[in-house]
């Protein structure tokens, strides 16, 4: 790993331009192992080419599929169709990854092989029991470390049985992983979702020819049905911008006086999207232009426009529609005016780092009042006045927190210093190139 690297982000003046995020990192793993699942060869345009991706990819290879990038950018995989993934020969490495982590191991735990799976110290904290405990149920035999966390090894079962099961959080990597085990078990698999997660899996699954049936239960809550030993047909596919890598920009466009940004290609799955609904209702001038299809997924060009921004109760319910923008969220509301209550985001305490605690404490540090709740954050704003600044926060190799100050730092009166924005490369690895062309400036710290 490489050390870390402390920086500062500051800009005089507005951000003005166009830029063209990244690929969307879910749909970026999702097309990776359905086309190592598929029989032929499939293509990949766009594909997200941050540390998370390129661990999901390195796996797949390592269980026997062909993956390479062209000059062009083109990805080709050559997979090796449904049940056809090989023992791995030696352990994987997730990096920093859940998405990569949760994903394979449904993947494998309906395969007839054996692997092992590590990650770095944030990812080795993490929860895997949520996913354990189903694909367990569908025969994989899994022993984990302390806690259900990495290292863990799991061991296959081919054929596996099909499970019917509830979610019992919501968890679209935890749908997914039940959902890629059935692919390669007989009958049918179902998930039921009493909260919609992100959907980018069933739509993939449906788009590479599998047999998804999408119905309701007497409660209301979402069934997504798999036909298992699916045969997957190879795709060229064409991934849209991410929102969730487009929602730092957008914020740093609505934050920083006099701004204006168009941001190219930015998925806007209604599942995703739940961001660019409450920055709106909090006043934020944003347009969704060119509204448009790329990849099955709905897609538009964003323009935003600095705006005066009103603090808001943000309902519990949006939550799985934008569960990873809240970090850059906090930084927006923390500059409202008036007070802005979020609530319910108890999963934020286990992604790449406890998200609330982390956020709370690096915005006191710059100067924000926030009250911490077992279950989220209240903000009250500033009202447009900038954070004093003047301090170092700790980003504990968390991307998304990286982003969030290096946003807060172009908004604050003295810089901020990010103790490590090395993690930024995990999901969006040209975060300081887009802003700098946008005319920010980033200062390596001493
Ligand atoms: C993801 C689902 C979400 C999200 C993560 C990506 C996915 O995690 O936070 O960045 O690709 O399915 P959870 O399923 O844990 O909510």
């Amino acid at each position: 790993m490489n050390p870390p690297a402390s920086a500062t982000f500051r800009i005089d003046g507005a951000l003005c331009g166009r830029v063209r995020v990244p690929g969307d990192k879910s749909i970026s793993h999702r097309s990776l192992m359905l086309s190592a699942l598929a029989v032929g060869r499939s293509t990949i345009d766009g594909l997200l080419e941050g540390e998370d991706v390129l661990a999901t990819a390195a796996a797949l290879r390592a269980m026997g599929a062909t993956i390479h990038r062209g000059d062009d950018g083109r990805w080709t995989v050559d997979g090796v169709g449904v049940g056809g993934l090989l023992q791995p020969g030696a352990a994987l490495d997730m990096g920093n990854s859940g998405t990569s982590t949760r994903l394979l191991m449904g993947l494998v735990a309906s395969h007839p092989i054996t692997a092992t799976f590590v990650g770095d110290a944030s990812l080795s904290g993490r929860p895997m029991g949520r996913v354990i405990d189903p694909l367990a149920q569908m025969g994989a035999d899994i022993s984990a470390s302390p806690g259900g966390r990495l290292p863990l090894m799991l061991r296959g079962l081919s054929p596996a049985v099909p499970l019917t099961y509830r979610l019992p959080v919501a968890s679209a990597q935890v749908k997914s992983a039940v959902l890629l085990a059935g692919l390669n078990t007989p009958g049918i698999t179902r998930v039921i979702e009493p909260v919609p997660t992100r959907d980018h899996s069933e739509r993939m699954l449906a788009g590479f020819g599998a047999t998804v049936e999408i119905g309701q239960d007497d409660d209301g809550a979402r069934i997504i049905a798999i036909h298992g030993e699916a045969e997957l047909r190879p795709q060229a596919i064409d991934v849209p911008g991410d929102p969730s890598s487009a929602a730092f920009l957008a914020v740093a466009a609505l934050l920083v006086p006099g701004s204006e940004v168009r941001i190219d290609n930015v998925g806007i799955n209604p599942t995703r999207a739940g961001l660019y609904d409450m920055l709106r209702r909090m006043g934020g001038d944003i347009v969704y232009a060119d509204v448009r299809t790329v990849g099955g997924e709905p897609v538009a060009d964003l323009i935003v426009r600095a705006s005066a921004l009103t603090g808001i109760e943000v309902p519990p319910d949006v939550a799985p529609s934008m569960i990873d923008e809240y970090p850059i969220l906090f930084v927006a509301a923390a500059l409202a005016r008036g007070r802005t209550t979020l609530r319910g985001l108890e999963e934020l305490r286990v992604k790449e780092s406890d998200r609330i605690a982390v956020m709370a404490t690096g915005l006191r540090a710059i100067g924000a009042t926030v009250q911490e709740l077992p279950d989220g954050l209240v903000i009250d704003g500033r009202d447009g006045a900038p954070f004093p600044g003047g301090a170092t926060v700790a980003a504990r190799l968390d991307h998304r927190i990286a982003m969030s100050f290096a946003i807060a730092g172009l908004v604050s009166a003295a810089p901020v210093v990010i103790d490590d924005i090395a993690p930024i490369a995990t999901s969006f690895p040209t975060f300081p190139t887009l802003l700098e062309s946008l005319g920010a400036r980033l200062d390596p710290a001493p």
